[in-house]
């Protein structure tokens, strides 16, 4: 058996939950892998909104998605994942944020305690019972560790009757890989 990195392990989780023609959002686009992955899983009757602040990022994987043939079952936002429910007005079955900045690009464009702490229970809030929210949390620089110290203590809160919560890590590393978060809404 082979433990599996955090990104891995995010995508196992979800792999499980999603069928096809299931409703997921990628809230943080990025280089679009992430989305590719959950157009896949959702099949040509599911739904994917992806969000991301950068025009970059947007422009990048709707070639990327074009390439696949996936770009009809996906909408592309160019906007900030805190308002995720002014794009969205169905109940979703899984939500996926890859959180940090993206790799080669300025590192200042990065996700922020306070807005994702207020993305989070934005998801939650059109979360199905059932559903699932994947977190990938970088925590090799300061802000990162910050930023999953808060969301810890968040969703340590979370009234257990309401959701399950897991926190994957490997606690032995040389480096710090990144960790995964998932939170469950109780059906
Ligand atoms: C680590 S990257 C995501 C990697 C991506 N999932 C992939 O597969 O390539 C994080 C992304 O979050 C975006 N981001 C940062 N703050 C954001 C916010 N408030 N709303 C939406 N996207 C944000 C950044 O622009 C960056 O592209």
């Amino acid at each position: 058996m082979r433990l599996q990195q955090g990104v891995e392990y995010s995508h196992s989780i979800l792999t499980e939950q999603l069928f096809e023609g299931a409703n997921v959002v990628d809230a943080t686009v990025g280089n679009g892998n992430d989305t590719e992955f959950l157009a896949k899983l959702v099949g040509a009757e599911g739904q994917v909104w992806g969000f991301d602040i950068q025009k970059q990022a947007i422009e990048r994987t709707k070639g990327k998605l074009m390439k696949s043939g996936f770009l009809e079952r996906v909408t592309l936002i160019q906007a900030d994942h805190q308002k995720l429910a002014q794009y969205i007005s169905e109940e979703v079955d899984g939500i996926l944020f890859n959180l940090g900045y993206l790799p080669g690009t300025d590192k200042d464009i990065t996700t922020t305690i306070k807005t994702t702490l207020r993305a989070v229970k934005a998801g939650l809030d059109i979360l199905v019972k059932g559903g699932v929210m994947v977190i990938v949390i970088y925590t090799g620089h300061q802000a990162g560790k910050e930023e999953a110290e808060a969301l810890l203590q968040y969703a340590t809160n979370l009234n257990y009757k309401e959701y399950n919560v897991l926190h994957y890590q490997f606690i032995n590393q040389a480096s710090k890989p990144p960790e995964v978060m998932v939170i469950k809404k109780r059906g």
